[in-house]
C-alpha cells in the first residue's frame, strides 16, 4: 500500500480511527451478549478486589492517614466514579470492544492512543507487579505459619532493611538487607507462562474466585465486626482518637495526608473500567454497563470502608505498613482465631493470583493490539502456532512485571500505577467532552449526567490527585513518558497502519481486553 509521506507531523499525530474501522476490525470477534448486569458488577467486582485492600491499605493508614484513611476511600471511590461513569458513555457510544487505547484512538487521534497506550503499561504491567508483591507477602506469612521460612533476604526489593511493626526484622541480632523478592518474581513468571499455554480465566471461574475473595473480607468484616462492637468505646478510645492524627509533613496526617492516602488507595479501585470493556457482550449495555460500574465500585468502597474501620480500630493504625496488614488484625482477634488468619490468607493468595493474571492478560492484549496497529514492532502480535496466543509478547510481558516485582520496592509502584491509571482516566473525561462537541449527534446509549460538569471534575480530580504522589515518583513518571513519546516519533508515527495505509495486520481477534474470556 502506499504510505502518505505529505501530512504534517501534527496531523499525523491527530489522525483518528474511525468508527466504521474499529467495528471492522472487531468484526471477527462476535462475542455472545450474554452478561447481565449483575454478571457486570461480579466482573468489576472480581477484577477491583485485590492488593488495594489487602496490602496498600495497611501502608496508607500507617504512613498517611491513619484512621482516616476511611475518607481517603470515600475520595478515592468519587474520583474513579467520575471516571467511571464517562467510561460507561464511551461504550456506550463507540460500539467496539476495547480498552481506553481504542477509544483515544476514535477520539483524540493517534499520539493520544499511544500515550494511554503507555500509560497502560502502568495500569496493567507494573500494576501486576504491585499485587505480585502482595502475593508475595502473603505466601512469605503463609509459609512462616507452618514453619517454612524463606531467607528474608528473598523477600524484598533490592537494598531495603526488612521491617516489621515499624522496627527492623533483627536476624542474628543484625538487620537484614533484602536483596530480591523472589517468590514475587516467581508468580509472575509462572502465570506468564500460563498465559503463553493459553489459560485465562473463564466467566466461571471468575465468579468463584470473586466468592473466594469477598467471602474472606466477609468473615474479617463479620467476625472483626463483632469484636469491635464488643469493645467500642475503649478501642474508640486508644486507637481512633484523634481520628484524623495531626498532619506532620508533607502527605503525613491531617487533610494532607488523606489526599494522599486517596491516591495509594485509588489503586484498590483500578479494575472498574474492566466492565467497561465487555460492552459487546452485555445484554443491555445502556443499561447494565453503568449499573456495572457505578454497583461495583459503590459495593467495593462499602467493603474497603468496613475493612479499614475494622483494621483501624483493632490495632494501632502505626503497626499497619506490613505485607499482610489483613492478617495481621486478624491475629489481633486472639489465639482462637488463629485458623481463619490462615483461611484469610489462603484465601487472598488465591484473589491476588486471579488479579496478577488479569492484569497480565490486559498488558499482553493492549500490546497486541497496538502491534497490530503498527504502533508496536510485529514480533508483539506474533501468535504462537499451537498455543493460538501472543506468545513473545506474553514472555516479556512476563519479564517486565516480575523484574518490577523481583526488584523494586511496592511503594514505588503502586504510586507509578496511581499516577499513570489517573492521568488515562483524565484522558477518558477528556474524550468524552471531546466526542460531545465533535460529533454531537452520535447515538449514546448512556450519557454523563451533569455534562460537562462531571467530566470536567473527573479530569480536575484526577489531575489532583497526581499531585499529592511524591516529586520522585513525578519526575519518574514525566522522564517515563518523555522516552514514550520519543519511541512514538522515532517508530509509531512512520510504522503505524493510519500512516501507512496498510490494513490491520492478519491475525486472530483476542479481545483488547483483560478480563475473563466468557466461553463456557
Ligand atoms: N484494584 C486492584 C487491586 O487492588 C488492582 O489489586
Amino acid at each position: 500500500m502506499a504510505s502518505k509521506p505529505n501530512r504534517s507531523i501534527a496531523e499525523r499525530m491527530f489522525a483518528r480511527k474511525s468508527i466504521a474501522q474499529v467495528q471492522r476490525e472487531t468484526a471477527n470477534s462476535e462475542l455472545k451478549r450474554s452478561l447481565g448486569k449483575w454478571n457486570l458488577l461480579l466482573l468489576g467486582v472480581g477484577c477491583i478486589i485485590g492488593a488495594g485492600i489487602f496490602v496498600r491499605t495497611g501502608s496508607a493508614a500507617a504512613l498517611h492517614a491513619g484512621p482516616a484513611v476511611l475518607l481517603s476511600f470515600v475520595v478515592a471511590g468519587i474520583v474513579c466514579a467520575f471516571a467511571g461513569l464517562c467510561y460507561a458513555e464511551l461504550s456506550s457510544t463507540l460500539p467496539v470492544s476495547g480498552s481506553a487505547y481504542t477509544y483515544g484512538y476514535t477520539t483524540l487521534g493517534e499520539f493520544v492512543a499511544w500515550t494511554m497506550g503507555v500509560l497502560l503499561l502502568l495500569e496493567y504491567g507494573i500494576a501486576a507487579a504491585v499485587v505480585a508483591v502482595g502475593w508475595g507477602g502473603y505466601v512469605v506469612s503463609l509459609l512462616a505459619d507452618f514453619g517454612i521460612v524463606i531467607p528474608p533476604q528473598l523477600t524484598g526489593p533490592t537494598g531495603y532493611t526488612l521491617m516489621r511493626d515499624g522496627v527492623p526484622v533483627l536476624v542474628d541480632g543484625q538487620t537484614v538487607t533484602t536483596i530480591f523478592n523472589l517468590p514475587a518474581f516467581l508468580i509472575c513468571i509462572a502465570l506468564s507462562l500460563l498465559l503463553i499455554l493459553g489459560v485465562s480465566e473463564s466467566a466461571k471461574v471468575n465468579n468463584i474466585i470473586v466468592a473466594i475473595k469477598v467471602s474472606v473480607l466477609a468473615a474479617f468484616i463479620v467476625v472483626g465486626g463483632l469484636i469491635v462492637l464488643g469493645n467500642l468505646p475503649e478501642l474508640i478510645a486508644t486507637n481512633w482518637t484523634p481520628f484524623i492524627p495531626e498532619n506532620t509533613g508533607d502527605g503525613e496526617f491531617g487533610v494532607d495526608g488523606i489526599m494522599r492516602a486517596a491516591s495509594i488507595v485509588f489503586f484498590a479501585y483500578i479494575g472498574f473500567e474492566a466492565v467497561s470493556t465487555a460492552g459487546q457482550e452485555a445484554k443491555d449495555p445502556a443499561k447494565d454497563m453503568p449499573f456495572g460500574i457505578i454497583g461495583s465500585l459503590v459495593v467495593c468502597t462499602v467493603i474497603y470502608m468496613l475493612v479499614a474501620a475494622i483494621m483501624t480500630l483493632l490495632v494501632p493504625y502505626n503497626t499497619l505498613n506490613v505485607p499482610d496488614p489483613v492478617a495481621v488484625v486478624v491475629d489481633a482477634f486472639g489465639p482462637q482465631w488463629g485458623w481463619l488468619a490462615k483461611i484469610i490468607k489462603i484465601g487472598a493468595i488465591i484473589g491476588l493470583t486471579s488479579v496478577v493474571l488479569v492484569l497480565m492478560y490486559g498488558q499482553t492484549r493492549i500490546f497486541y493490539t497496538m502491534a497490530r496497529d503498527g504502533l508496536l514492532p510485529h514480533v508483539f502480535s506474533k501468535v504462537h502456532p499451537k498455543y493460538q496466543t501472543p506468545w513473545i509478547n506474553t514472555l516479556l510481558v512476563g519479564l517486565i512485571t516480575a523484574m518490577a516485582a523481583g526488584f523494586l520496592d511496592i511503594n514505588l509502584l503502586g504510586d507509578a500505577t496511581s499516577v499513570g491509571t489517573l492521568a488515562a482516566f483524565a484522558i477518558v473525561c477528556l474524550s468524552v467532552i471531546y466526542l460531545r462537541r465533535a460529533a454531537p449527534d452520535l447515538p449514546r446509549g448512556f450519557k454523563v449526567p451533569f455534562y460537562p460538569v462531571l467530566p470536567i471534575l473527573g479530569i480536575a480530580s484526577c489531575g489532583y490527585l497526581i499531585t499529592t504522589v511524591p516529586g520522585h515518583v513525578l519526575l519518574l513518571f514525566l522522564g517515563y513518558l518523555a522516552v514514550g513519546m520519543v519511541i512514538y516519533f522515532f517508530y509509531g508515527m512512520h510504522f503505524s497502519n493510519l500512516q501507512t495505509g496498510r490494513d490491520q495486520d492478519e491475525g486472530p481477534d483476542m479481545g483488547e481486553f483483560p478480563g475473563p474470556v466468557v466461553d463456557d
